[in-house]
């Protein structure tokens, strides 16, 4: 790695963010990654060393094999040691350290009249008393608990209390349909599903125990269903100021199964011993988008995971005693699992848990929200600037943000345009830009900038973090130095990487290990330029990002054709000034159907509903027939230049009918459906 040297335009940390910085200046960064990689124990044993040990280590920090054709692939770390992750991000601050008064969440409602203040010890106390919940309606170590809960505090309440018992909780981000729910469930085999009764997006009320018994009942009719309780929040927007409930919903209630959480609370005990657990045991499951349509559940571990997701949130935001720390995803992402709950909590930090949305109820709310907390560091996804950026920049005239120090994104690349409006607008100029490239399969950061080190350059995720050893390589596997461009792989773990695909082992070592024996591949496409800096160029596998969420083209497609009407579908992305990409959907309908305005309206509320509204096509065109080889694989290639009116069409002769092509771009849809 070099010392940048380039003539691009680049933006220097100031002397003042170096002043009291974990990680002041360039040099000071490549000492330490030269440090994690040559010496990996010794390294992670440091990070180790600042956490509580019911059983300390004793065998190796990290073992592995990444090689397929060695053996299975395996990552563990420090294995044989036992701990507790929920005993070390809340006990130990509120016992060793005297944190029990600091500020863990800020929590702000969908509606600014909702806010709620969570110390360290009363986070502890409702944890405790919530893991004595799940106890007494029957979770054991090792069993699933589901959670579809939106972003209340009962959110945290519950993935720490599943991690004090040793339950592995699996968040399904409440957004997603019942079907997606229900899919989760079955995989995951979740004894307990932890929902509410509805919840405001905006200003829509959604019903979302009634999402829940149709994705309940879905699991019921298709496998003998593994649920026996269903523990419902009420929702504080759904409450008087009284917290009495008020009845704007009409929540269905099944006596057998379901359990209002307040009255399980009421009586629980606010004292539970921690679960000690091996450093190996699984802590959680997060279903991601599987290029098969199928979700994958990525599964990771406790040890490692506390180890990684700690240390990344404490160099990457440079994270100091007095912070106020504000990162918008949704827990229900990995991003809202490492960087709302984990690793912030791990470092005894005091964040925003943030329900509402940016445009809710004025454009301002973001800035409003930065200013009523003083936020220091703000972490949050490209697609969101993108859509704050369309309103200028009197909304945030309106407020102080001088508190803001260092900002974040995530999720996708950053186009420069949204960079320089988030640095120049955002950030006045004073602050950097951690540019964080990462997955839900690497459990935190990967490739990211340090703040107060790494001098940054628009658009780019610079350089690799502790630990983490990337490299680039052409279509043969080879590895390709200095500048290039190719398939980005790492070449060994670190703590925090996923340690398989729950109960698909061999699906795991299939996606990630096989292509390119001996390294972990991301599907990414990247480009190392001459200064080092590493640029991530995009999927280059059939997967889509829309708005920073993950999803693959078959899952679409598989939608798509459920409908009667349709025989055949392809779905490619198409570039979307908001949302980073968009859906464009090619559907060949079945003999004598006709294609209108109607089947339009009809796919687009099939694929709302079979996935989720994430997932809703942007555009919808008609296909007398789809672009194939020969061998009857369809050409995407050909159709993702259709979608974007590129006549450009390259090398056509493996195209079995070419006569298609011309037949499609007569049917382009040029405005969204
Ligand atoms: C995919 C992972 C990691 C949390 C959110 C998404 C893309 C993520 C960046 C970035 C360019 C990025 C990649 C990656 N991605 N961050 N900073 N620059 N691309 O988690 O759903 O597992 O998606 O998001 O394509 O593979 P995920």
């Amino acid at each position: 790695m070099v010392v940048p040297d380039s003539k691009d335009k680049m933006y220097y940390p100031s002397d003042d963010l170096q002043k009291d910085a974990h990680v002041p200046g360039f040099n000071s960064y490549l000492a330490l990654y030269r440090k994690s990689l040559e010496t990996p124990e010794a390294f992670w044993k440091d990070v180790a060393d600042e956490f509580f040990w019911k059983t300390p280590p004793v065998g190796p920090m990290l073992q592995y094999n990444f090689d397929v054709t060695k053996g299975n692939i395996y990552v563990k770390c420090m294995e044989g040691a036992k701990t507790n992750i929920c005993y070390n991000v809340l006990d130990r601050h509120v016992r060793e350290s005297n944190l029990g008064q600091k500020v863990a969440y800020y929590w702000e409602g969908n509606s600014p009249e909702q806010h709620m203040t969570i110390t360290y010890s009363q986070l502890l106390s409702q944890v405790c008393r919530c893991a004595n919940v799940l106890k007494r309606l029957g979770v054991k170590k090792g069993d699933r608990v589901s959670i579809y809960l939106p972003m209340i505090p009962e959110l945290v309440f519950t993935m720490l209390a599943c991690a004090r018992i040793g339950a592995v909780h699996s968040i399904v981000f409440a957004g997603f349909s019942s079907e997606s729910l229900s899919e989760r469930i079955m995989d995951a085999q979740s004894s307990i599903l932890v929902t509410a009764d509805g919840v405001y997006r905006g200003e829509k009320l959604i019903n979302l125990k009634q999402i829940a018994d149709e994705a309940l009942e879905k699991c019921r009719k298709k496998a003998s269903s593994s649920i026996t309780k269903c523990l419902v929040v009420k929702h504080p927007a759904l409450r008087t100021k009284s917290g009495a409930a008020c009845n704007k919903l009409q929540t269905p209630w099944d006596s057998e199964c379901d359990v209002w959480w307040d009255e399980a609370m009421r009586d629980s005990p606010d004292e539970c011993e921690p679960e000690w657990l091996d450093a190996e045991d699984p802590l959680f499951i997060l279903y991601t988008s599987g290029s098969t349509g199928k979700p994958k559940g990525v599964l990771h571990t406790v040890a490692g995971y506390l180890l990684y997701t700690s240390l990344t949130f404490k160099y990457v935001f440079d994270h100091h005693h007095d912070d106020v720390y504000w990162c918008t995803a949704d827990i229900g992402w990995i991003t809202g699992h490492s960087y709302i709950t984990y690793g912030p909590l791990a470092n005894g930090a005091t964040g925003v848990l943030f329900e509402g949305i940016p445009v809710h109820p004025h454009v301002g709310r973001f800035w409003e929200i930065i200013e009523k907390y003083k936020v220091t560091k703000f972490y949050t996804a490209p697609t969101a600037i993108r859509l704050l950026m369309k309103y200028g920049q009197e909304p945030l005239q309106k407020y102080d943000l001088s508190s803001l120090r260092i900002l974040g994104t995530v999720g996708e690349p950053i186009n420069p345009e949204a960079w320089q409006w988030y640095h120049k607008v955002v950030g006045q100029g004073r602050c950097p830009i951690v540019d964080t490239f990462w997955q839900t399969e690497t459990g935190g950061h990967v490739l990211t900038p340090l703040p107060a080190a790494t001098p940054l350059k628009p658009g780019s995720a610079t350089f690799p973090f502790f630990g983490v050893e990337p490299t680039i390589l052409n279509e043969h596997g080879e590895e390709l130095e200095g500048e290039a461009e190719g398939y980005l792989v790492f070449r060994k773990p670190w703590p925090g990487i996923m340690r398989t695909l729950y109960r698909n082992h061999e699906h795991f070592e299939n996606t990630y290990f096989k292509k390119f024996p001996g390294f972990y591949v991301t599907g990414d496409g990247c480009r190392r330029d001459k200064d080092g800096y590493y640029w991530i160029t995009g999927r280059i596998d059939d997967m889509l990002n829309v708005s920073g969420h993950l999803m693959s083209t078959a899952e679409v497609e598989a939608a798509l054709t459920e409908h009667l009407a349709v025989a055949e579908a392809a779905v490619v992305s198409r570039p979307h000034k908001v949302k980073g990409e968009c859906l464009y959907c090619f559907v060949t309908l079945k003999d004598s159907r006709e294609f209108n305005h109607t089947t339009v309206e009809e796919l687009k509320r099939l694929v709302r509903e079979k996935i989720g509204p994430v997932a809703t096509p942007d555009f919808i065109q008609n296909a007398p027939a789809l672009p194939k080889t020969r061998s009857g694989k369809i050409m995407r290639r050909i159709l993702r230049k259709i979608a974007r009116n590129d006549k450009d069409l390259g090398d056509l002769s493996t195209l079995a009918d070419p006569k298609v092509v011309e037949v499609l771009f007569s049917h382009r849809c040029e405005a969204a459906a």
